[in-house]
Formats: structure tokens, sequence, C-alpha cells
């Protein structure tokens, strides 16, 4: 579900005319709406109601702190992967007792940010981590609750891109060896080893892979506890997937029916990270037609948004819907949807039938929502563009265009070098 739709051929979002609020911001911009990511948070939590679970927002899917307290005032947790999106989660007014710190890589300074921020617990990704973690909570004279992220072994059925349950990733541990992993950490003087952590993969859109994973965690649960390891929380990542184009994702009363009754007998507290469910399609990125340009062999819709704002299409191939913001025509044109960026990747659309639009037209680049902004970059030197929200029909900008002389702060030229 999501609230942009169609009324007299244009594009509102909740009550709000998208080509209104593009007049007031300029293109392009990010557009969310409120309504959008409050249904589908309620949407998951109702689902989860008949167990003890807390569900920690991904901030890695889009950290616009207007997202952030929006989940926040819910009572949201946060899934942080950095010390920035730890600082984000709290300055959002995230409790730290409701956030889980993920990632391959923490650094020492990150680890002693989490620690001194009292953060509920850590999904440790190796041993070698597990050793810092105690290391640096020994200097600190703290304890430090963690859980081991396992690799289930398990294939999400996604693109190769965003899989990160099967042996070949560089995620978590290996569940064959889980058992001794666990014993190493829980002989460690400064750990408190308390939880399962996997999170499989992204857009995953059947309810299967995740039977097949939490099938094989709650077996390990038990096993640990055979072995005298009590385990307290089972987290299960995030992934659950949405339509970009044709998909029918399972719901999220879907996913609950399908995971609980696998959950429920091991008396484990659930914890979920979902980034996409929540926020994929709460989102749009709004965009102007520069220039339509005709060769022999193709029409070039040429827009003024790049690979550099939305990278999706170029990463991953994948699909975004796109149509005018308003439709004035019945006509359709088949057209390749291209940004300025000197790189051949930078298309957003392939031969795509979209209705007929023409210079100075909006288009709406739909499903934008999650890994958009936050994937944006300054490549060719392009100021990152703003980020609005919509709640009922008011617009508000959560985040200013950046400016040219954004795009030189904090460089200096040394006289010594030039
Ligand atoms: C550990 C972890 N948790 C949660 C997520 C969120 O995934 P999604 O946005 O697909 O729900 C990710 C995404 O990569 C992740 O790596």
């Amino acid at each position: 579900m999501h609230l942009f739709h169609y009324q007299d051929n244009q594009l509102y979002c909740e009550q709000a005319k998208v080509d209104e609020i593009a007049q007031d911001v300029d293109t392009p911009f990010y557009l969310y709406s409120q309504g959008t990511i409050l249904d589908h948070y309620k949407k998951l939590d109702t689902a989860l109601a008949d167990i003890w679970h807390l569900i920690c927002y991904s901030l890695k899917s889009n950290s616009n702190m207007a997202v952030c307290k929006t989940l926040a005032k819910q009572g949201s947790g946060a899934d942080v992967v950095s010390g920035g999106e730890l600082f984000r989660a709290l300055r959002a007014g995230i409790s730290a007792e409701k956030i889980v710190f993920a990632g391959v890589g923490k650094t020492d300074s990150e680890i002693s940010y989490a620690l001194k921020s009292d953060i509920f617990i850590f999904n440790v990704e190796s041993m070698s981590e597990a050793h810092a973690i105690n290391r640096i909570a020994g200097k600190l004279g703290k304890k430090a609750k963690i859980a081991l992220r396992i690799n289930p072994d398990v294939d999400a059925d996604t693109h190769k891109h965003i899989t990160t349950g099967k042996k070949e990733n560089k995620f978590g541990l290996a569940i064959d060896n889980a058992l001794d992993y666990y014993k190493e950490a829980g002989s460690l003087p400064n750990l408190i080893v308390s939880g399962v952590h996997a999170h499989i993969g992204s857009q995953i859109v059947t309810t299967d892979p995740y039977v097949k994973s939490i099938g094989k965690l709650t077996n390990l649960v038990y096993k640990l506890r055979d072995a005298g390891i009590e385990i307290e929380t089972l987290n299960i990542g995030g992934g659950l997937g949405i339509i970009y184009k044709e998909e029918t994702p399972s719901t999220a009363r879907d996913f609950a029916n399908a995971v609980l009754p696998l959950i429920k007998p091991t008396g484990c507290k659930l914890i979920m990270e979902p980034g996409r469910f929540i926020i994929g399609n709460a989102g749009i990125m709004v965009t102007k037609v520069v220039y339509i340009k005709k060769t022999d062999a193709k029409t070039f819709v040429i827009v003024d948004a790049g690979m550099n704002d939305l990278i999706r299409p170029a990463l991953y191939n994948s699909y975004h819907a796109i149509s005018p913001v308003n439709i004035e025509s019945s006509e359709e044109m088949v057209v390749d949807v291209v940004g300025p960026i000197c790189e051949s990747a930078d298309c957003f659309a392939k031969e795509r039938s979209i209705s007929k639009v023409n210079e100075g037209d909006l288009l709406a680049i739909f499903s934008a929502g999650a890994y958009g902004f936050v994937m944006s970059s300054n490549y060719n030197s392009r100021p990152r563009i703003p980020e609005v929200m919509v709640k009922d029909d008011k617009h508000y900008i959560v985040r200013q265009r950046e400016t040219y002389e954004d795009l030189i702060t904090g460089e200096s030229v040394p006289e010594d070098i030039v």
C-alpha cells in the first residue's frame, strides 16, 4: 500500500499535489509519504502482536531524521551499521536499549561509542570482532550484550548483490561451527552472549527462504540451550520484499503466519530489522525532462536526476516504475529515460513504454524511498537533492538541497602544494 495516487491524471502524495510541491522545491527531489511509512510500520507491528517483538528499523535504507523520528515516535528501535547511523538513531530519539548494531567491519571507535551509549546488543559478525568488543568493554568497565550473526547458508532467491545468507557471502559466522563460536564468545569475560541473529538478504518476496532460515536458527537455539548457553533473543533480520513492478510479495500477515509458529516455541524475544518494507514504496523521486533526443536507434528522455541521485538501476539493474506527474496524453512512447551523468549506466529505464511527455514535464520515479537518497553521491559535482515529507496535504522540506558551496566544504588547498 502507498499513498501516491492519481486523481484527474494528476499525481498526489496523500492529499498534496506533487506538481505544486515541485514548484516550491524545484527538481529533482525525493518525496516521502509519512502516512505510508506509518501504515507499513503498523502492519508489521500488528502482524507480530502475538509475540514479544521489537522492530528495529534498518537505518541504512533511509536515515533521514524525519523518517527516523516518525518511527521513533511509534516506539521503533533501530538497526545501525556505523557510528554515523548510531548517532542519527540516538538524535532521532530512538532509545539506546532498542538499538542493535550489525556490520562486518566495526572499528574500535564505533564499538566504544556504542558501548558508551549503552545500546541493546551487538550483532557480531566474526570472532575477531567478538574479541575486540570484549577488549574494549573491559577497558570501559562495561559488559557488552552480543548476538552472533549466523550465516544459515540459505538462498534468499533475490539479486546476487543483495543476497547475504549464503556460505560465500562475507556476512556472519558459519552455522555448522556455531556451537564452537558460542562457546568461545561465552568464555570472554566482558561479553553477555544472549542472542542469535541472521539476515539472509533483501527484497525477499516469498516466505520460503525465511522458513528455511528460521528453521535452522531455531534448531541452533535448542542446540545451544542443550549445551547450557541461554539464548534470549532471536533476530531474523530484514529483507521483506515490496512491489517494484509485478511482484506479489507476501504480506506482513502471511509472513507472521509462516514464521511465528517456528519462533514461539523457543520462547525467544523476536527482533526484526525491516528497511525497504517500511520506506521503499513510501518514497518517489521527482525529476524534470530536460531534453528529448531522438536518434536513429532510440528516443532518449533526458532528465535532471542522475545515477548519483538514485543508483539502484545502475547498480542492480533494478526496475522502478516511471510516469508523468501530470498525465496529459493517452499516447505512449518507447524511450530510454536517462540522466545527465557521463556514464552509460546512468539510465533509469531502457526501452520503456511511458505516457507521452514533453520537455519541461515532470516524471515520478516510484518505489525510491529505500536505498535512494542514502546511496546518493556528489559524482560529477552534483549537489545532493532535497528530501521532502508529506503529511496529509502539507509538505515539509526535511533536507535542503545542497549548494555549490557545500560541494567544497571541508576541502583545503595548502599554499605549499599549489
Ligand atoms: C543486517 C541487515 N539487517 C536489515 C537490513 C534491511 O534490509 P531490508 O531493507 O531489505 O529490509 C539489511 C540490509 O542490507 C541488513 O544488512
